[in-house]
């Protein structure tokens, strides 16, 4: 049985791939500092898989808590995913954002290195190709950032690539995800952000459970078909499916970047359409101006996922809105009872 340690694995994306992971017959150990999520998502995964993952509250800042995993556990390759990824917050906290993710990040290298682990998914994001040069967006496409947070994600992709350079025996896996949503089908795990959710879905999630007034609309003079923004969101399951897909794949050495997108854009309109039908009800919206940093259009080519995992998201905007709902709806404060 091959051993998984899940950094960040409480967390939303997180706990979703821990499921698939433990469902797919690998051992997985994971370690989380809660600054953003809870245990008792791990408690949940628990009950719908019958199987159990190690749980070590750490920080990957903190190289005694990491060697302390590696010597405990016969590790063979590290997803990932802890860190800070709210882009606003990023743009008032840049040295946080730093720290965590880059520093953060730094401490796991080293500690793999001292552990002979060399295999690792990192969860970079669409972010780094900024304003998209074109649609749909091919891993080859231009990079750059447009705020710390997506600063930080070009940084460990830059990191991570020059240390297969130097040490070409490592195999690095560069997951760039476009937009995930939704929840598990069960309605027991899904996103719980903390405070007023900065992305979409968990704002008009919160808005059908009466939680929030109403939706404010970030611009419809974007040209695109109806005016207002359009995404590539996926659905979480199929993400997290990805990454074992990606371990199972990407066997050899190397630097493999890919894309988890699904190739198809919805508008903001179409999110919310495609939401009132999921949970039965009108949700009130307001358009106002744009949000600064928007692009009008982001999507992916999936392309290289098929042809290099035989990988592609299986699950459309219906699935995706109404596990959403049906997670909120289960769960109106999320796990925080739990807290
Ligand atoms: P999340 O906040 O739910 O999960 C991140 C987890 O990391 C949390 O459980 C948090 O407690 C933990 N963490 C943060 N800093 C830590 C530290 N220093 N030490 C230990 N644990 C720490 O976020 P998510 O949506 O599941 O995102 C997971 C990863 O995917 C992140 O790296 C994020 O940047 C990336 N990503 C997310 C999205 C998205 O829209 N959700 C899109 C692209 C990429
Ligand atoms: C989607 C669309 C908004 C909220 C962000 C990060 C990106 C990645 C995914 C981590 C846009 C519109 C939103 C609202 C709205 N995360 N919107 N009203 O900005 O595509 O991507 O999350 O890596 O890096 O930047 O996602 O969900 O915030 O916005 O009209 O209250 O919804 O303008 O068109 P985004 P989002």
């Amino acid at each position: 049985m091959e051993n998984i340690l899940v950094t960040g694995g409480t967390g939303y994306i997180g706990s979703h791939t821990v499921l698939e992971l433990l469902n797919g017959g690998y051992g997985v150990v994971v370690l989380d500092n809660l600054c953003n999520s809870s245990e008792e998502s791990l408690e949940r995964v628990k009950r719908l898989t019958g199987k159990d993952a190690k749980f070590y509250k750490g920080d990957i800042r903190n190289a005694a808590d990491l060697d302390g995993i590696f010597k405990e556990n016969k590790i063979d390759a590290v997803i990932h995913f802890a860190g800070l990824k709210a882009v606003g917050e990023s743009v008032r906290l840049p040295l946080a954002y730093y720290d965590n993710n880059v520093t953060g990040t730094l401490v796991l290298l080293e500690s793999m290195k001292r552990a002979g682990v060399h295999k690792i998914i990192f969860s970079s994001s669409a972010t780094v190709y900024g304003v998209p040069e074109r649609l749909p967006l091919t891993e080859d496409c231009a990079l750059s950032a447009i705020n710390p947070y997506g600063a930080t994600k070009l940084v460990i992709e830059g990191i991570l690539t020059d240390l297969q350079r130097a040490e070409p025996d490592w195999n690095v896996m560069l997951l760039r995800y476009f937009n995930p949503v939704g929840a598990h089908e069960s309605g027991e795990i899904g996103e719980d952000p903390k405070g007023i959710p900065n992305n979409l879905m968990p704002f008009i999630a919160q808005v059908a459970a009466g939680r929030r007034e109403k939706l404010l609309v970030y611009g419809n003079d974007y040209p695109t078909p109806d005016g207002t923004g359009v995404r590539d969101y996926i659905h979480v399951v199929d993400l997290a499916k990805g990454h074992v897909a990606a371990l199972k794949g990407y066997k050899d050495p190397g630097v493999h970047i890919c894309n988890l997108g699904t190739g198809k854009g919805y508008s903001v309109l179409e999110m919310v359409h495609a939401f009132e039908r999921a949970c039965g009800k009108k949700i009130p919206y307001e358009i106002v101006g744009r949000r600064a940093g928007d692009a009008a259009a982001c999507y992916a080519s999936a392309q290289k996922a098929f042809d290099d995992l035989g990988w592609k998201a299986e699950l459309g905007i219906d699935e995706m809105c109404s596990s959403a709902w049906k997670w909120q709806k289960n769960n109106p404060d999320g796990y925080a009872k739990h807290n």
